[in-house]
């Protein structure tokens, strides 16, 4: 339809090599809201007539429920949509839709909305995998369960504070994605091509009608800028990074070794030929798609960074990488959510990982300190106290006097206030005494754990704010059509 100075047709096989048809499904219905709040300001700005707007909005309207026909010949969704709106409302009204505007604000438009949607989904499925993180601390605040640095056993500590590290981990992901919203949730409408139009036309008024907080000023910065994308895909990749720790974990958590958990049945795959296998399947893939979007940012980066100002066609290609985004991270968040509520936790075998280390050496050179020893002496004291048990194969508190005295005299402490602290100190005496803020001691769980289901209500409160605002602005918007079409 647009080919006027342009003699022959696309071939088949150009046509596919260059049609967006197939992934612009998404942005669809976002392309026929924005254009009936074009199509409405041009009326209210005497632009077109009110019998135009009516034609064209009704043609409008009834395309919300179309299938549209992938093989149609058009190279996009805004050349598909127009064609069947001025087939619908004639060439008089139907082809004064596009007065004023550009498939490159109109795609950049769509974009922006389709964004601005999938990070109110994510934040709520975030919201709801926290939920679950914080509800399953609750139930483990006396959970005893090693903590490891290089995957090594390092101090004692509680499974809620692990899932409480997780919860904090996901509330930054939200903050991000919150934050990324305001850069998103900017109309591009009315920009044209790259330089604006002559005729009088509105754009304060179509971006409100569109529930935008503002709008892209500079209309060469409104088509050509995909930074938005950028930013939105980034701050999903950190958030699937995330999510692959996490995953990382329980896989090696629930392997016959660890046995610290147990996925349930409907998370786990079968093996096809050996019959005793309950493979974690679904969290490798969590993993793997991980690496799909950093893929999809690597995507987006290099074709915005080789690209000259104004809009260029490469711009098309990095839809699919968006789409792929939105997609993996919402189902990654709703399948982890899942998880957590129905995982089975192995206490026993965490507590007995957390009793057969030396785990609590820190503890005991810690309670040196308190009488009065330099750390760095205690550190030796400890450190030898662990050298002396390992080597017999004991617990510390089954060191003899006669092994305490020896590393006692060659560090000038008494060696019945080494014995006494020994003996007093167990892997619940010290969750009992980790006191610091934000530490695995017990009494930091029940603080930290009422604190971040405070934080999740008010969280829950600003997007869905946020959400119903969007919500309201389009059926206001929805209302005004109706008021011109009857
Ligand atoms: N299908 C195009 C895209 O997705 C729409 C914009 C085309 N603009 C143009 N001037 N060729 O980016």
């Amino acid at each position: 339809m647009y080919r006027s100075r342009l003699g022959t047709d696309l071939s088949d096989i150009t046509l596919d090599y260059v049609s967006s048809i197939n992934d612009d499904s998404q942005i669809a219905l976002y392309d026929i809201l924005g254009s009936q709040a074009h199509a409405l300001m041009l009326y209210e700005n005497q632009i077109i007539t009110k019998n135009d707007a009516k034609k064209i909005l009704s043609a409008l309207e009834s395309l919300k429920n179309e299938k549209f026909e992938v093989f149609s010949g058009a190279e996009d969704i805004h050349e598909l949509i127009e064609t069947l709106v001025i087939k619908k409302a004639g060439m008089i009204s139907g082809g004064k839709m596009h007065t004023a505007r550009s498939r490159n604000d109109q795609v950049a438009l769509d974009i922006r909305m389709k964004i601005r949607d999938d990070i109110n989904i994510i934040c709520n499925c975030l919201l709801d995998t926290i939920e679950a993180l914080v509800s399953l601390a609750k139930n483990h605040q006396k959970t005893i369960m090693p903590l490891y640095t290089h995957l090594q056993q390092a101090q004692v500590g509680l499974f809620s504070h692990y899932l409480l590290a997780q919860a904090d981990v996901l509330f930054r992901d939200f903050d991000r994605l919150y934050t990324t919203f305001n850069h998103v949730n900017q109309s591009p409408l009315g920009a044209g091509p790259v330089g604006g139009t002559s005729i009088p036309i509105d754009r304060h008024s179509t971006a409100k009608m569109l529930g935008f907080d503002g709008v892209i000023e500079n209309s060469l910065d409104a088509t050509s800028t995909r930074d938005f994308v950028a930013e939105y895909v980034a701050m999903i990749a950190i958030l699937m990074t995330n999510l692959s720790r996490i995953s990382e974990d329980f896989v090696i958590w629930s392997t016959t070794e660890f046995s610290f958990i147990e996925l349930a049945d409907e998370f786990t795959s079968p093996s096809s030929v050996m019959p005793q296998k309950k493979n974690p399947d679904i969290l490798e893939l969590t993993r793997g798609k991980t690496s799909e979007v950093i893929g999809n940012l690597t995507a987006i980066l290099s074709t915005i960074k080789g690209l000259a100002s104004g809009y260029g066609r490469d711009l098309q290609q990095i839809k699919s990488s968006i789409w792929s985004t939105s997609k993996i991270s919402i189902s990654a968040l709703v399948i982890l959510k899942s998880i957590l509520l129905t995982l089975n936790i192995n206490e026993k075998k965490m507590k007995k990982a957390a009793e057969s280390s030396y785990l609590i050496a820190l503890d005991i050179a810690e309670k040196l300190v308190q009488n009065g020893i330099p750390f760095r002496t205690t550190h030796k004291i400890s450190g030898a106290l662990v050298q002396i048990a390992h080597h017999s194969n004991k617990s510390l508190n089954k060191l003899s006097m006669k092994e305490i005295s020896k590393i006692a005299q060659e560090t000038k402490i008494n060696p019945d206030l080494i014995m006494k602290i020994i003996q007093s100190t167990t892997i619940t005496s010290s969750l009992k005494e980790r006191k610091s803020f934000g530490s695995s001691g017990y009494d930091e769980q029940k603080r930290m754990i009422e604190d971040r289901m405070k934080k999740i209500n008010n969280y829950r409160i600003s997007v869905t704010k946020r959400d119903n605002d969007i919500s309201n602005t389009l059926d206001n918007l929805s209302n005004k059509i109706i008021e011109v079409i009857k």
